[in-house]
């Protein structure tokens, strides 16, 4: 393997100053994605998702935010998964963004509660078929025999909406929204002196946002 002492970035491609970051998070957030989305980035709207479990151990993985509302950024998945259990338990996670083509990092953290039915059906319905079949197919972080297993079970339930129109959403699929609670944003600059601004709640319904050392 390469030596990896020797893999150095400079980060040059940017600065952020706290005078032009916007008032929300969520506002600075959604421009943030938007500039990843015009990258060209692979998967923009990808974060690590951690949750921590009842023994105290976290566990990070990729997922997909798929809507920023409200002070709050929304993601689907199988609400049976390792991931859902956990928040489940402990309702707190953390959300970090990566998008190496901008140098630009979002690390944010807070509450975490279940969408209502109804949002998950409108999402649901405007997934692609597939994808609407595989989510009753994947009993998703159990272990399992082979592949053949889930060939198997997307073969029945192909066969039960063959000539359907609409796939129903299984109960066993839907959102979970993390509340900011704090939000900050890092920009790489040279010399590893990177620009990082940090929103917390200011006790007034609005929003302070803090320079943090880099
Ligand atoms: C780019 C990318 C996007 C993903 N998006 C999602 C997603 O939106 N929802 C999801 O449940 N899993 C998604 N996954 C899979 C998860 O990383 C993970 O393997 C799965 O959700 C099971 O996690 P768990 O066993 O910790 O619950 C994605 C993986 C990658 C690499």
């Amino acid at each position: 393997m390469k030596n990896m002492h020797s893999i150095r970035t400079d980060y040059v491609k940017g600065e952020m100053r706290m005078q032009d970051l916007l008032s929300t998070p969520e506002q600075q957030l959604s421009v943030w994605l938007d500039d990843a989305i015009k990258s060209d980035a692979l998967d923009a709207n990808a974060f690590c998702l951690s949750t921590v479990n009842a023994e105290g151990c976290p566990t990070g993985r990729i997922v997909l935010v798929k809507e920023i509302k409200g002070e709050s950024l929304v993601f689907y998945t199988n609400k049976s998964s390792s991931k859902a259990q956990d928040l489940m338990l402990n309702p707190r996670a953390a959300a970090t963004f990566y998008w190496p083509e901008l140098e630009r990092q979002v690390c944010v953290r807070g509450n975490v509660s279940v969408v209502s039915d109804k949002e998950n059906d409108e999402y649901f319905a405007t997934r692609p078929r597939e994808s609407q079949l595989g989510a009753w197919v994947s009993d998703q972080s159990k272990t399992m025999e082979s592949r053949e297993t889930l060939e198997k079970a997307l073969k029945k339930v192909e066969e039960k909406y063959s000539g359907a129109d609409k796939i129903d959403r299984p109960p066993h699929w839907g959102g979970f929204r993390i509340e900011f609670e704090s939000v900050e944003f890092w920009q790489g600059r040279a010399s590893r002196l990177h620009d990082r601004v940090v929103y917390t709640k200011d006790g007034n319904g609005g929003w302070g946002k803090s320079l943090l050392q880099p």
